[in-house]
């Protein structure tokens, strides 16, 4: 596991920036990149980085086919407050070149959302797989909307949603707990730890805990992020803030030996 640790959030947002586009631009394979997506607060100023070197000729969603991590139970597309329409305002629509046939997306209204996701589960596999899969955490290690206790070898499906998830993510239903849907649809650990490369965004004091547990814990479904320590291909992109919670020798390991990535 890589642990790149930058001075703060807009740092670690470039520095994730430019990985993704490398990786893009440095695809040779007869198929399209494959680019797994979050939502969330983690990914905003990498979504406007990636943006602006998309306009300004950096780099090219043509041939980019996405999937995104997870999306509520119950919101139509027009909900702002679901990942459809999170993603085409903060990101696809913004884009000059992405094909809108190349976004996937797990549909909330699924009538069968067993079927949905067992569907989306293939349409990863007809792609050959997901290349690089973006990422943040919640505060209790969730990845996607892998929930504490949900299997490391989980695959796309139906997810309850913790009280504590709920209350954390009321901030964006006008702080009502109540307001928040109670389930998600979501790839699966097993999913994510399918893909070629990994990138993880975390971010903030709050996260501290996470990540320490993450990096420095045991692998365990307690803190589904803690999964990743078992991918070859995983990198946990930071900043200073969240380091609070790491031990000093920690911290001095990979500031020294990612210290070539200090942007
Ligand atoms: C939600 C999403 C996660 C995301 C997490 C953290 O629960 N399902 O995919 O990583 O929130 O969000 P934020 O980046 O806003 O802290």
């Amino acid at each position: 596991m890589r642990v790149i640790i930058q001075d703060n959030y807009e740092k670690m947002c470039v520095w994730a920036a430019r990985y993704i586009a490398s990786k893009i631009n440095g695809h040779r394979e007869n198929r399209p990149f494959v680019l797994g997506l979050p939502t969330g607060s983690s990914p905003l100023g990498v979504y406007a980085e990636l943006i602006r070197m998309n306009r300004s000729g950096q780099v090219s969603f043509a041939n980019v086919v996405t999937f995104n991590m997870d999306e509520y139970v119950g919101l139509p597309h027009e909900h702002d407050q679901s990942y459809w329409y999170f993603m085409h305002k903060n990101f696809f629509d913004q884009l000059t070149d992405i094909r809108k046939e190349n976004i996937h997306i797990l549909n909330g209204m699924a009538p069968d959302p067993e079927a949905e996701c067992e569907a989306y589960e293939k349409a990863i596999a007809s792609f050959g797989g997901v290349d690089l899969f973006l990422g943040g955490i919640g505060v209790d290690g969730h990845l996607a909307f892998n929930e504490p206790f949900t299997s490391l070898t989980s695959r796309t499906g139906v997810r309850n949603l913790t009280t504590d998830t709920r209350i954390v993510n009321s901030r964006f239903f006008g702080n009502d707990p109540e307001k928040v849907p109670t389930q998600a649809l979501s790839v699966g650990i097993g999913t994510v730890m399918d893909s070629k490369e990994v990138l993880i965004l975390i971010s903030g004091h709050a996260k501290a805990r996470a990540l320490a547990r993450s990096v420095e814990g045991s692998v365990s479904q307690r803190w589904t992020c803690s999964a990743l320590q078992m991918h070859n291909g995983a990198i946990l992109a930071c900043d200073e803030a969240a380091c609070g919670e790491l031990t000093v020798d920690t911290y001095k390991y990979f500031l020294d030996i990612e210290k070539d990535q200090r942007l």
